[in-house]
């Protein structure tokens, strides 16, 4: 079953429980957890801290994704028992194949996050070790940003891959998905599909994450 996993990236902060409350009743299935640190990514957002005030305001589990550099320092921060899966960089990782078992140790799901300048040819060594891809669709750093279309042909390439090797992992694309090329997303068998302003910085928080959970899983692609 496909997912809905909103960015909290473009919540209001003031009231991140209540705006939490708002996408689980428009139906998402994850939280998405945007960390920044000012040194992989020219911005810097929150910490695992934001992260945990979360528990008991919400039956959603978390999907972490950390845009840091040295992430093996921080992954025990964010393993709580809502932590459904944890994604580090491909870029910002000296020792990938560590860095994935480390994760996995917790019992928890380990992803891989590509920029879109990287190339699908990068990931061929780990993936029969990951559990999700996650395919940037803008240069990672801030919510708001368009699409960069190009990251379609990477998960056209990851999709055949998977089916070719007998893979079962996830994918997910992050950044500047829109009702406009939601579809588009779908058609190449996105996964899990992240949204930040999309779904945020709109008049009817609740309704707009419906929009989205009704193609994502009433359309005509929810089976792979
Ligand atoms: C970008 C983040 C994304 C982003 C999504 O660095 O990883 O999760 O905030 O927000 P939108 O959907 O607004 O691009
Ligand atoms: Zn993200």
């Amino acid at each position: 079953m496909k997912k809905l996993a909103p960015s909290i990236l473009s919540a209001d902060f003031s009231k991140l429980a209540e705006d939490v409350k708002l996408i689980e009743k428009g139906g998402a299935d994850l939280i998405h957890v945007d960390v920044m640190d000012g040194h992989f990514v020219p911005n810097i957002s929150y910490g695992a801290t934001v992260m945990k005030s979360l528990l008991g305001k919400t039956r959603l589990p978390f999907d972490v994704h950390l845009m840091i550099e040295d992430p093996d320092k921080y992954i025990e921060d964010f393993i709580t028992e809502k932590t459904e899966y944890v994604t580090v960089h491909e870029e910002a990782c000296r020792h990938l194949h560590r860095t994935v078992c480390h994760i996995r140790e917790h019992g928890i799901r380990a992803g891989v996050a590509v920029n879109p300048a990287t190339p699908v040819s990068a990931l061929e060594e780990i993936l029969p070790e990951v559990d999700m891809v996650l395919l940037m669709s803008v240069d990672p750093g801030f919510g708001g940003q368009s699409f960069i279309g190009s990251v379609l042909k990477k998960a056209e390439k990851l999709d055949k891959i998977r089916k070719e090797c007998g893979l079962d992992f996830e994918l997910e694309m992050d950044g500047g998905i829109n009702k406009d090329n939601l579809k588009s997303v779908l058609e190449v068998q996105t996964d899990i599909i992240v949204a930040g302003s999309s779904i945020f910085c709109t008049e009817d928080i609740t309704g707009s994450a419906r929009e989205f959970c009704a193609e994502i899983k009433e359309g005509n692609y929810a089976i792979r």
